[in-house]
């Protein structure tokens, strides 16, 4: 576990309501509309990584997912997940504190059909952080899953909680996940943070080949 980037999301998710935080969404669209896309059914295991405190996992369980698993290196954005979620909706959710760059538990999960991650890739800087990204995800989705990725694109922020980030587009996103994963789907989009500030994404759903 990389302590400080823990201490870093920790101080940020104590620090500031959920809906103060410069990624929040009332209502995740364009996750949602990829999401749509993905032919699996709702028992199937959907891994939201580096969830924080999204509303994206209210969706899921909202529409009758059974099996989510909600990721992320700080327990306290995961705590206040929860408490919005509730005692019962909670209990519904497999919950994993862990480091994507250094991961433990994320690694022995095994048929994910659905790997979301927005804005959670686009921290990593180091090619061995990335590589372990890659590794990881590709141990733990099945053959035929999706993998949905949203990042700040080529045109989007250069930083984020005064972290530097990478910028994407969905070919540099294609070129990461490898020859083994088909590109079904992207766009851009221009998320508003509650500032009224925009913040320009790059969304992307990816399948795994079969074979
Ligand atoms: C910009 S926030 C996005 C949160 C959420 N995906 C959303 O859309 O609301 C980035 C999230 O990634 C988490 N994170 C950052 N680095 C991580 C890592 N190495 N492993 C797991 N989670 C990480 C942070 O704690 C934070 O919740």
């Amino acid at each position: 576990m990389n302590d400080s980037m823990k201490e870093h999301w920790n101080e940020i998710y104590e620090a500031l309501d959920v809906d103060e935080l410069t990624w929040y969404e009332e209502i995740p669209a364009p996750s949602i509309k990829l999401l749509s896309r993905c032919k699996i059914n709702k028992d199937e295991p959907v891994l939201d990584v580096g969830a924080g405190a999204s509303t994206f996992v209210d969706y899921l369980v909202d529409q009758g997912f059974s099996n989510i698993i909600a990721a992320d290196i700080s327990e306290i954005a995961l705590g206040k997940l929860k408490e919005r979620l509730g005692n019962e909706k909670a209990r519904t959710v497999k919950w994993i504190v862990d480091d994507i760059t250094q991961p433990v538990h994320i690694r022995n999960l095994k048929d994910v059909a659905v790997w979301h991650d927005r804005a959670v890739l686009h921290f990593l800087l180091e090619k061995r952080q990335q590589d372990m990204y890659l590794s990881t995800l590709k141990k733990v989705i099945k053959k035929g899953g999706y993998v949905i990725i949203a990042a700040f694109s080529l045109k989007g922020a250069k930083k984020c909680t005064g972290l530097d980030v990478k910028n994407y587009d969905p070919n540099m996103l294609a070129e990461f996940l490898g020859e083994d994963f088909s590109l079904l789907e992207y766009f851009d989009y221009t998320y508003h943070m509650p500032s009224g500030q925009p913040r320009p994404y790059v969304y992307t759903l990816f399948q795994r080949n079969q074979l």
